[in-house]
């Protein structure tokens, strides 16, 4: 296997960087065009980093849990662009504003793009702790993990195949969560490896699936709730973005596309119907500023929006894991 790879833009120095990147330092540096020869010229077989790559290169346990977290909800689509970062940071917000006793994580699975840092006004390297974990970054009481905090936000990210399974093992397993209720999990659009890797190796309590009334048509959703359901990961439902337009000046909804659209998928689909979050230009623009709508304007209709699909997705998460 070949490699094909761009990594510029390292931030600090060598000597900090956590491990995920010295990791791919030292194959950039050394890897050979054959995926059986990882193995570093310059470092001898017993060396740590050798073991550890060995250790990398055997996989991990099948649906091993995520240490300190009880259920992991994943929010996903069959297509891009569809609100599925921003309705999984307003979700984990809303998580907490309902029940502030909560403790709520964001984990960014978009290694390629990550959104977290920006929609979390977060940035900079993740200490690490005495065993070489990732400690979270945090805002808003949510402690976040994102790609986006190893690599420069100007930096392309060209990964392919292990290079992107191998970082998103280190995100899965390698950040110390502390204790965690509830990790949200912001998956990159479509339905491929990621998606299908996360569901394989963590016990997945369930998937929210994000859809815009163009989707409808298109049924990009029907197929991201499929895939989960081949990979018996519980659907917990249908939110619909985008649909209802709200007025900033006067709070006037209009339907654009109807009012039933995603309650006819959803039951078409058999699958609930979490809630409808207004196309609002004020979502865009926290969103954009680093201040989600659930902690900037907690108490605007699009707020009020994200607390009870929050308050949706709990009570299915209850149903589903009795
Ligand atoms: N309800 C909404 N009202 C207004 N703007 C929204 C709404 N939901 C999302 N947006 C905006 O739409 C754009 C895309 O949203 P977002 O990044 O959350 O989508 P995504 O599905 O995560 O995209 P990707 O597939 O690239 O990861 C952003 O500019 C966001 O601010
Ligand atoms: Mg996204
Ligand atoms: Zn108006």
């Amino acid at each position: 296997m070949v490699f094909t790879m761009v990594y510029t833009g390292v931030r600090g120095a060598v000597g900090k960087l956590p491990s995920v990147l010295q990791t791919f330092q030292t194959r950039v540096l050394h890897v050979p065009s054959c995926s059986t020869g990882l193995r570093s010229k310059s470092s001898g077989a017993s060396s740590p980093q050798e073991r550890q790559r060995q250790l990398m290169g055997r996989g991990l346990p099948k649906q091993k849990p995520i240490a300190g977290v009880q259920q992991v909800v994943v929010v996903a689509s069959g297509k891009g662009g569809v609100g599925k970062s921003t309705t999984a940071v307003n979700l984990a917000l809303g998580l907490i504003a309902n029940d502030p006793s909560k403790s709520v994580g964001l984990l960014d699975a978009d290694i390629h793009g990550p959104s977290v840092p920006k929609l979390m006004n977060l940035k900079g390297n993740p200490e690490l702790t005495e065993t070489n974990r990732m400690i979270p970054l945090t805002n808003y009481g949510v402690p976040c993990m994102s790609m986006g905090f190893l690599v420069d936000e100007e930096a392309p990210i060209v990964w392919r195949g292990l290079m992107v399974m191998s970082a998103l093992e280190k995100l899965l397993r390698q950040v110390e969560w502390g204790s965690l209720d509830y990790l949200v999990v912001d998956m990159p659009p479509g339905t491929g490896d990621v998606q299908l890797s996360i569901s394989q190796n963590v016990p997945v309590t369930g998937a929210v699936i994000v859809s815009t009334p163009q989707d409808i048509a298109l049924l990009d959703a029907r197929r991201g709730a499929e895939m989960f359901r081949k990979v018996h990961v519980p659907v917990l439902g249908l939110v619909q973005n985008m649909s209802v337009f709200q007025c900033p000046n006067c709070q006037h909804q209009t339907h654009i596309f109807g009012s039933d659209g995603a309650r006819k998928l959803a039951d078409d689909m058999g699958v609930h119907f979490l809630g409808d979050i207004p196309l609002h230009l004020n979502i865009r623009e926290m969103s954009d500023r680093g201040q989600p709508v659930v902690v900037s304007a907690p108490n605007s209709p699009e707020a009020e929006a994200y607390k009870k699909l929050a308050a949706a997705v709990l009570l299915r998460i209850q149903e589903v894991t009795v």
